[in-house]
């Protein structure tokens, strides 16, 4: 496994890292075995994924339990990225989600504390302020931001806070990020983690069609806003995407890659991220994810994956939010 050093921070991640949304099942997800997730947790370490990426938010602490459970005997050979909701950005909350976040992992620091959307309402310098109070402290050893917009990243480089990562989504399917987030983290030297790297699964082609996508993953702006869970106005562009994702797929197999691998290493050649943030549900799909690392795309193939993806990238614009038509992403 390669890793990567994370700015402003005295540890390096690895550069695919374990996402422990899925893994608590329920609201997005549906049923989950207990057992699959643990064993999906496992496998990751033993193949040198050390980085695991979760939230309070994620079944209320569940994940954050789950995570503990699973690798809380490997503590000095994880590193734990967690994430404190909006809700709780007033500096004092800050502290006390903390407080929370470290009993629910059952350890006494979290490596990366990130905050986990942008609040308008609470002035962003306090909120830096709490968590390099939690570093001084010895509670986190760094921190980081997830869904931050140009505005958002400016407060944080005027403030003289340092922040090591930025969590956005970004895939082969949704590249909003690229048309002024990533270049400004890029010339701030703040790091992308990728979320939904695999598009929840589009990306591993195991939906033929828009109608195979339960609801609950078609809350994404790619499909209509007559989608039951969606929560935007968009008319999405449900044949541009599957139209795309066929041709992801006849480029994979011609390349004797899968989707899913093909994915993933597109993401990791993107200059500006130090790593996708991957979710598996069991030791299979890992096992899978992992051999992303074999996978060495030539700049002519990177330049494919661009050239066919750039319709989709164009029709979805600049709207980094994945759910939304007015941006949360500020
Ligand atoms: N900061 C934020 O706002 C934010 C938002 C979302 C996610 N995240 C983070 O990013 C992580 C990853 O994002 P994500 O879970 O949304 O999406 P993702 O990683 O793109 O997709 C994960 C899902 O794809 C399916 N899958 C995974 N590997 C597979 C394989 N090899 N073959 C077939 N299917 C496979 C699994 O679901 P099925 O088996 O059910 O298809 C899995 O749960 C999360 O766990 C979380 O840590 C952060």
């Amino acid at each position: 496994m390669e890793n990567y050093k994370l700015p402003h921070a005295d540890f390096e991640i690895s550069r695919l890292i374990f996402g422990c949304w899925a893994v608590v099942g329920g609201f997005n997800w549906g049923h989950q075995d207990k057992k699959d997730s643990l064993d999906a947790m496992r496998e990751a370490f033993d193949n040198g994924i050390s980085t695991f990426d979760t939230a309070e938010a994620y079944g209320n602490g569940a994940s954050e339990n789950l995570l503990a459970e699973a690798l809380g005997d490997k503590r000095q050979d994880i590193i734990i990225a967690s994430k404190v909701g909006p809700q709780d950005f007033l500096p004092e909350n800050v502290i006390k989600a903390c407080e929370k976040g470290l009993k629910n992992l059952k350890t006494d620091y979290i490596d990366l504390y990130q905050l986990h959307w942008p609040n308008p309402e609470i002035p962003l310098v306090d909120t830096l302020g709490a968590l390099q109070k939690l570093k001084d402290d010895g509670k986190i050893r760094a921190y980081g931001v997830s869904n931050f917009g140009n505005q958002s990243l400016d407060t944080c480089k005027d403030s003289g806070f340092t922040i090591s990562s930025n969590q956005m989504a970004y895939n082969l399917i949704f590249r909003a990020i690229e048309f002024s987030i990533l270049p400004q983290c890029v010339s701030d030297n703040v790091p992308i983690l990728c979320y939904s790297p695999i598009m929840q699964g589009l990306l591993t082609g195991k939906f033929a069609s828009a109608a195979e996508v339960p609801d609950d993953r078609a809350r994404t702006r790619h499909f209509t806003k007559d989608r039951p869970q969606a929560r935007h106005q968009d008319e999405g562009c449900e044949a541009l995407t599957f139209q795309t994702l066929k041709e992801i797929k006849k480029f994979a197999d011609e390349n004797d890659v899968s989707m899913g691998n093909l994915s993933l290493a597109w993401l990791l050649a993107q200059k500006g991220v130090a790593a996708p943030i991957v979710g598996g549900r069991n030791a299979d799909q890992v096992k899978k994810n992992l051999k992303t690392m074999e996978v060495k795309l030539t700049p002519d193939m990177i330049s494919h994956l661009n050239d066919i993806t750039l319709p989709l990238k164009e029709e979805l614009g600049n709207n980094a939010d994945l759910w939304e038509s007015v941006s949360r992403v500020v």
